[in-house]
């Protein structure tokens, strides 16, 4: 049968700064979620990592379904409402819009959408991350589905030895979906040219050239261009199909164990290692560190069995003590050099308007010898 998992996730508030948005606000969003069950929905799961909550929606409707956007819509209004009356920090923040107009993508939420055959068992990831942008996830997608020094099935098993078509968005593009598609292995320096730069080369989806099958999607969209403003990094959700066709679970996890250094942090406006945290961490240190959580799921007939943390394991706590010493190391040197990223990235303006206020008062110095000035 063909079965669509949707994500939806947005920010519409947080108990104690940009952090965690609470049990309560949980359970409304998922009481509201539960209405479209049998009418629209097979199944549901909503979670949260840092401050934003991601609803995972299990239907027949395909992908960019008006009802199920709406629903999810629907359901992060309630949110805010009672966001506003506990008094949440950033209550709405995300619903850049005040009506529902037929697919939540531009309105602020992030949208990640397969559908597909379901396989007699069908193992799948879901991934959330927060403080960070969808570029985040390029390296360790480049790792799992491309890379034989990390994905062992790439020469040992027959059905991904063919490689996989990489679906890359130039998220720097504001007019529409600018997109090219990569396959590997062949197109591999193409492929690692593009994902160099995280924040305007973004992974959008990742098919199987053994049998056409999706593997991956992620929420490729930025809140700042769809917004025309910087309104904040997207923090990311992705879905990953695994086993058999495609990477093992181990091999798609494997690549968080370098905890790589991505853009957002404090004001989405620095330079920090993605911490793999358990299921509802929230953020702490510097606003952060980045945060990436990955829940495990098996789908039936529409059913979703329950979800098991994939970075709860101990072996993930070694990798959480060096993602801890990376970040306190590069927030050692403060707003110097890389730590903090470029102006075209930062969340907040109050630099640029700190650089229109000393535009006024550089002046170029008489130069000391005529031949310098000849030069010049
Ligand atoms: C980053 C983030 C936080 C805030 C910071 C300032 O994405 O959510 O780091 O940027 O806490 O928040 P405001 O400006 O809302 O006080
Ligand atoms: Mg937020
Ligand atoms: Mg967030």
């Amino acid at each position: 049968m063909l079965t669509t998992l949707s994500i939806l996730k947005a920010d519409v508030g947080s108990i104690g700064g940009h952090v965690t948005p609470g049990k309560r606000l949980l359970d409304t969003i998922s009481r509201h979620v539960a209405k479209g069950l049998d009418e629209l929905l097979s199944d549901y799961f909503v979670g949260a990592t840092g401050d934003d909550i991601a609803i995972l929606m299990v239907h027949p409707r395909g992908v960019g379904d008006e009802e199920i956007h709406r629903l999810a819509w629907e359901a992060f209004k309630e949110g805010t409402a009672l966001a506003h009356a506990q008094g949440l920090y950033g209550a709405g923040q995300d619903l850049l819009v005040d009506a529902f107009s037929g697919n939540v993508k531009g309105m602020g939420p992030a949208v990640a959408e397969m559908e597909f055959e379901e396989r007699p068992n069908e193992p799948f990831l879901m991934f959330m991350a927060d403080k960070t942008e969808p570029g985040a996830y390029n390296l360790p997608l480049y790792l799992a589905f491309a890379d034989p020094m990390n994905t062992a099935g790439l020469l040992l098993s027959p059905e991904i030895t063919k490689g996989f078509r990489f679906t890359v968005m130039d998220v720097g593009y504001v007019q529409g979906d600018r997109i090219i598609e990569l396959t590997t292995p062949e197109g591999l320096y193409d492929l690692a040219a593009l994902l160099r730069d995280n924040d305007r080369f973004v992974v959008e989806a990742i098919h199987s050239r053994h049998d056409g099958e999706q593997a991956a999607v992620v929420s490729t969209t930025r809140l700042h261009n769809i917004a025309g403003k910087y309104t904040g990094k997207d923090d990311p959700v992705m879905l990953v199909r695994v086993q058999k066709n495609f990477p093992a679970t181990g091999e798609i996890l494997a690549p968080y164990a370098i905890a790589h250094y991505v853009g957002g942090f404090m004001r989405g406006s620095h330079i920090g290692p993605l911490m793999p945290v358990t299921r509802s961490t929230g953020c702490s240190y510097f606003d952060g560190p980045p945060i990436v959580s990955c829940l495990g799921f098996c789908v039936k007939n529409g059913k979703l069995t329950e979800a098991t943390d994939l970075f709860a394991h101990p072996f993930w706590d070694t990798v959480r003590t060096r993602a801890a010493e990376k970040a306190i190391e590069i927030r050692r040197q403060g707003f110097s050099g890389p730590a903090m990223l470029p102006y075209s990235e930062l969340e907040y303006g109050g630099i640029v308007h700190i650089l229109k206020r000393l535009e006024a008062r550089f002046h170029v110095r008489p130069a000391a010898h005529p031949a310098e000035a000849v030069l010049a």
